[in-house]
């Protein structure tokens, strides 16, 4: 293990995975070859047959067809492109959208509502973050162009019911996009199954390269590519890269092959978190679905009233334990998390955000510890919040 990694227990693999060995040693072999997959000679078509064994593998490991794999440079240009292109295929301007999402999604939206004329349908969603069926079965029209959400909720873990929104939206013949990113290696994903138009899946978060994702196009649904060019794939133009590709199907088959012993583990694992902050911290509000089935098994978010998620995140890391508040910093300006608020929690509880997010390498060892480091930090975080607070209020902390 890299010395930088030994110092601190990683907790935050919804953020990104670290790579596992003989990832990094196939990513490595690749890279040295030379070899554009489009050329004729005999490298570029070993380059070409790398990237079409590593398209085979990635199809695999979410139930789909190597045809219905377009490579990209990550889980926000799939998202993108994926939104974007079935808008742009079609005349519809409905977008059916709930305000939980991704912002590689809701950027995506409210850029087409202000330059392409769509109009946005807002989906409700309950205080577990899971969107509002009952809304939904009332909102498609003959203008709906396309519903997106999540497999799953990256920050709170919440799984949605996809099955559930692809069958409404079928009877419109309206598509659905899927943003996987979160769920894919911890839930099983079969493509064909859920009925889908397009689903997005990113490298890093399962242990492959950043820069790496796909997006999964069913052979019926109609995308537009957003970058033009050489024709490479069916939504994409741009040289291949045979070689994060190549290291993207070895963690997708790592991943997948392991990924319900890897969800056991991680469940229990999870709820040993769980039971032990609410135990070691009583004022924490555990937040997503608190059914253990309901959740991504590697995610644990708790909100802790009176603290500054960035105090405790500083505090913990300064412990070593790398955690995360969940949501976004906006040009480094940390803000409260929109997904949260969607929720219904009132803005002050969620400024004490802190999202657990456990993986391969994740030992009880590393969860006991962060139980027992926890009660102090909260303390310390929250002294700095009452200290704000009256300094806010012009009173001596
Ligand atoms: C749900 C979700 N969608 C999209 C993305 C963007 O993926 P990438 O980091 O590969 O651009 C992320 C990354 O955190 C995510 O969690």
């Amino acid at each position: 293990m890299p010395a930088e990694r030994a110092r601190s227990v990683y907790l935050d693999y919804a953020a990104t995975a670290p790579m596992p060995p003989d990832v990094l040693a196939a990513y490595t072999a690749a890279l040295h070859l030379v070899g554009n997959p489009a050329s004729i000679h005999s490298q570029g078509q070993n380059s070409k047959r790398m990237l079409e064994e590593a398209r085979e593998k990635v199809a695999a490991s979410v139930g789909a067809d190597s045809v219905e794999v377009t490579f990209t440079s990550g889980g926000t240009e799939s998202v993108n492109l994926a939104i974007k292109g079935l808008f742009a295929s079609q005349k519809r301007s409905v977008i059916l959208v709930s305000r939980a999402e991704h912002h590689a999604t809701i950027d995506s939206v409210e850029w087409l509502a202000e330059h392409e004329g769509a109009i946005i349908d807002w989906i409700p969603v309950d205080h577990h973050g899971r969107i509002d069926l009952d809304y939904l079965a009332t909102a498609f029209t003959e203008d709906v162009a396309l519903v997106t959400l999540l497999l799953a909720n990256n920050e709170v873990g919440t799984i949605q019911p996809v099955a559930e929104v692809a069958a409404l939206a079928a009877a419109f013949g309206v598509p659905v996009h899927v943003d996987a990113v979160a769920a894919y290696g911890y839930l099983p994903i079969d493509f064909h199954a859920l009925g889908v138009a397009a689903l997005s899946i990113s490298a890093h978060k399962i242990g492959g390269p950043v820069g790496v994702g796909a997006l999964i196009i069913a052979r019926s649904a109609s995308v537009e590519p957003m970058i033009h060019g050489g024709s490479q794939q069916r939504a994409r133009s741009g040289t291949q890269d045979a070689a994060g590709a190549t290291a993207f199907g070895f963690a997708a088959e790592r991943a997948t092959a392991a990924v319900a012993a890897n969800a056991t583990r991680l469940a229990s694992l999870r709820d040993r978190l769980v039971a032990g902050i609410r135990s070691s911290v009583p004022t924490a509000t555990y937040r997503g679905d608190p059914d253990p089935q309901g959740r991504l098994p590697g995610n644990a978010h708790f909100t802790f009233a009176g603290c500054e998620g960035d105090s405790l995140l500083f505090l913990l890391d300064t412990a070593g334990f790398s955690v995360s508040t969940g949501s976004a910093c906006q040009a480094g300006v940390p803000e409260s998390s929109h997904v949260l608020l969607a929720m219904g929690v009132p803005e002050s509880d969620a400024r004490g955000a802190l999202r657990m997010t456990l993986g391969v390498e994740t030992t009880e060892a590393e969860i006991d510890a962060l139980i027992a480091a926890l009660p102090d930090a909260v303390a310390k975080a929250t002294r700095a919040g009452l200290a704000t607070q009256s300094s806010n209020l012009g009173l001596k902390p």
